[in-house]
């Protein structure tokens, strides 16, 4: 089998962050979103990748080169613009061949990995298996309707009244007869060629059959602030904890702590589940549970909870408790301590902040 990222779109719901930067490089517990979903591709045993890429096609290029790295090899896939997960697997086509795939979207982060998904499609005489999750909020998502037996009767993207629950993960795997579907459908009212209507071709289909595996684990689809700070919090309670960094002896880190290499932590508190990334300095802090800050940042005397940081950023003597937010690449917040008092506001576009 091979695999197939999505890697392009625009990210828009997560502006600042992705004006510069893939939001599928934002990390989770420190790792970008797109390196898990590599890995969980290479534990299920493929090694044929490849990246489907827009606009931040050379920083992901950059970031992931030619899979070395994880014993993969990387075939990058440009696609001119996000004209829908349908038009990308039809680009794909040279690279996919007549081979089954699994196509992964690369802002999607699942519990357990995909190995037994992958194990039961390549046995199996399905053309199709999707992934489905019961959601509070399915319009926001593909969603399918199932009979009482299990099988498919429906899916249709974001509908305003949803038929069921049963919202599509962004895992999809395929035959070649993926390519006659995609072929067959028209662009949809956003524009989009919607792999949910090349799936729907396959179920309507008399000679296809379209499997739906029903996922029991966490799913989340990184789209929003909160999404990424809901997946940084379900990845850091998996994690295995270690401390590779120093600890000295006036500081209090609990069992659920990843401190890497070079971290250094002083006079501090650290509650885990919490990732402390490398060369990164804690001083006189609290850092509360479900926090990844990521490697080279300053944290002085300041308390965080439940927040990303990303690299290179500095957060000083803030008297307020900073909690569920994300700070992005060189940022720094400050405590003005000099009169006038008052706040003083950098921001980039998009940004958001809630004031006490
Ligand atoms: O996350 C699951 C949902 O993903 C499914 O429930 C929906 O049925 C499916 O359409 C998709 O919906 P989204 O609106 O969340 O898709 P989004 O536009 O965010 O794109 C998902 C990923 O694919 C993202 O990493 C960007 C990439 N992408 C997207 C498009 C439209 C591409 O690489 N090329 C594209 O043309």
């Amino acid at each position: 089998m091979k695999g197939l990222i999505l890697a392009g779109g625009k990210g828009t719901r997560l502006y600042p962050l992705t004006y510069t930067r893939a939001k599928q490089l934002i990390p989770v517990a420190n790792k970008p979103v797109l390196f898990r979903v590599i890995e969980m591709i290479r534990d299920a045993g493929i090694d044929e990748i490849g990246i489907i890429i827009g606009d931040t096609g050379p920083e992901i290029r950059e970031a992931v080169g030619n899979g070395d790295c994880w014993n993969v090899s990387i075939t990058y896939i440009p696609q001119e613009a996000p004209l829908g997960l349908a038009h990308a697997v039809k680009i794909s086509r040279d690279f996919l061949g007549d081979s089954r795939f699994v196509m992964f979207l690369g802002d999607n982060v699942i519990e357990g990995g995909i190995s037994s998904l992958i194990e039961q499609f390549a046995d199996s005489q399905y053309n199709s298996q999707i992934v489905l999750k019961r959601v509070p909020d399915p319009e926001h998502f593909g969603v399918a309707q199932l009979s009482e037996s299990g099988e498919i009767i429906q899916l249709i993207e974001k509908p305003k009244e949803p038929p069921s629950n049963l919202a599509l993960v962004g895992i999809y795997m395929f035959d070649h007869n993926v390519f006659e579907a995609v072929e067959a459908i028209k662009p949809s009212w956003r524009g989009e060629l919607e792999i949910t209507d090349a799936i729907q071709w396959l179920v309507t289909h008399p000679d296809y059959t379209v499997f739906p595996y029903v996922h029991e684990g966490w799913w989340i689809d990184t789209g929003k602030p909160t999404d990424m700070l809901d997946a940084n919090s379900l990845v850091l309670e998996e994690l295995r904890p270690y401390i590779a960094g120093t600890v000295d002896s006036s500081s209090t880190v609990d069992l659920r702590v990843i401190v890497e290499e070079g971290a250094e932590i002083i006079n501090s508190t650290v509650r885990g589940p919490t990732i402390i990334g490398k060369n990164t300095r804690i001083v006189n802090s609290f850092i509360g549970p479900f926090t990844s800050i990521y490697h080279d940042c300053v944290v002085e005397d300041s308390e965080l909870q439940r927040c990303i940081v990303l690299e290179h950023s500095r957060i000083i003597g803030v008297e307020s408790q900073l909690r569920d937010s994300l700070i992005g690449r060189h940022a720094t917040i400050k405590q003005n301590r000099r009169k006038p008092h008052g706040l003083i506001m950098n921001l980039g576009d998009h940004s958001r902040l809630w004031l006490p």
